[in-house]
């Protein structure tokens, strides 16, 4: 049962009424700096909280568990993704993990389509062209892109972020072929043989490290595209940068990076590429409702109640 003097540590700032919740349920310790603490500053800052609200960047590992204390009874992290936290490390330290989705997959699947578009249309391009006051003129062959409508989107990873980009694509003409876990290396190849796009929305795990590898970006077709808003280790990026330089696909658009907050050099040189910061979830609207959420599981965990969105293994199942 929460006390009075339950203590929740956020490692870094989140929206008002996240706060608000938690002010509520105990101690709120938040992080100074709006930065990511290292791992060092994190094992002191957590030291005797019963509750931690952990960003994406956050390692949560064994040290981490052992450095917070037996008291420790709850990590809700402010992401849908959860590649940071050693889930089994927690369940046998009995500690809850949760995360946040649903609440981010609207917005997402928004970045994805955006992307699509920005890759397709060649808009990174044009928007250098004109900061870059180069003189230009409009022709009929001036900066031509490709259709979305009658081609193919493919989905690797068919959770509710990658059904929701399919309605967007939909919506444009394209047509939607998925590819997850269950379909195998076969699935997938097709996938890569066939899509105009191919867009990632699998979770970062052991199994989907360097998925798209040379191999497989080999498999895809010369005309096609590369959306990642899912998490950067999932490609391979220097084999990402060959295939670009090779002419092995058209272009990519990339929200996240295998090296994070880092960005391949190689990839910021080249012109069909267009570039994002992680905004996947990055809105206010959307921001404010993954603190509440994040903030309403330690609340649940620390009143004895069931926590609202647990990590649990069918969920991993989902890409
Ligand atoms: C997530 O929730 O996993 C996103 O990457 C955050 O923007």
């Amino acid at each position: 049962m929460r006390t009075a003097s339950s203590s929740i540590v956020v490692t870094r700032q989140i929206p008002e009424p996240g706060l608000e919740l938690l002010r509520a349920a105990g101690e709120v310790w938040i992080s100074a700096d709006d930065r990511a603490l290292s791992a060092e500053e994190l094992r002191v800052a957590i030291a005797g909280a019963d509750a931690v609200v952990t960003m994406l960047h956050d390692r949560v590992d064994t040290a981490f568990l052992e450095a917070a204390g037996p008291q420790l009874r709850c990590v809700a992290n402010v992401a849908v993704g959860y590649d940071n936290i050693d889930v089994d490390a927690a369940t046998r330290h009995g500690v809850v993990v949760t995360n946040t989705p649903g609440v981010l997959t609207d917005a997402t699947a928004d970045l994805a389509m955006a992307l699509i578009l920005a890759v397709t249309r060649r808009l990174g391009e044009g928007e250098r062209l004109l900061r870059g006051r180069d003189p230009w003129s409009w022709n009929m062959f001036f900066m031509l892109g490709t259709s979305l409508a009658g081609k193919t989107l493919g989905i690797v990873g068919p959770g509710q972020i990658g059904r929701a980009t399919a309605e967007r694509a939909h919506a444009f003409g394209m047509d939607t072929m998925f590819a997850g876990r269950a379909d195998g290396e076969a699935g997938l190849k097709r996938l890569l043989q066939t899509a105009d796009v191919v867009s990632l929305h699998c979770p970062l795990t052991p199994a989907t490290r360097h998925l798209i590898n040379a191999e497989r970006l080999a498999q895809m077709r010369p005309s096609a595209y590369l959306v990642n808003t899912a998490r950067g280790p999932i490609v391979d990026e220097p084999a990402l940068v060959h295939a670009l330089q090779d002419g092995a696909i058209a272009g990519a658009a990339l929200d996240v990076f295998e090296h994070e907050p880092e960005v391949h050099p190689g990839l910021l040189e080249l012109e069909n590429v267009v570039l994002a910061p992680h905004l996947g979830s990055a809105t206010i609207e959307t921001r404010t409702a993954m603190a509440t959420l994040a903030a309403g599981n330690v609340v649940a965990v620390l009143s004895g109640d069931p926590p609202l969105t647990p990590i649990t293994i069918r969920r991993q199942a989902n890409c």
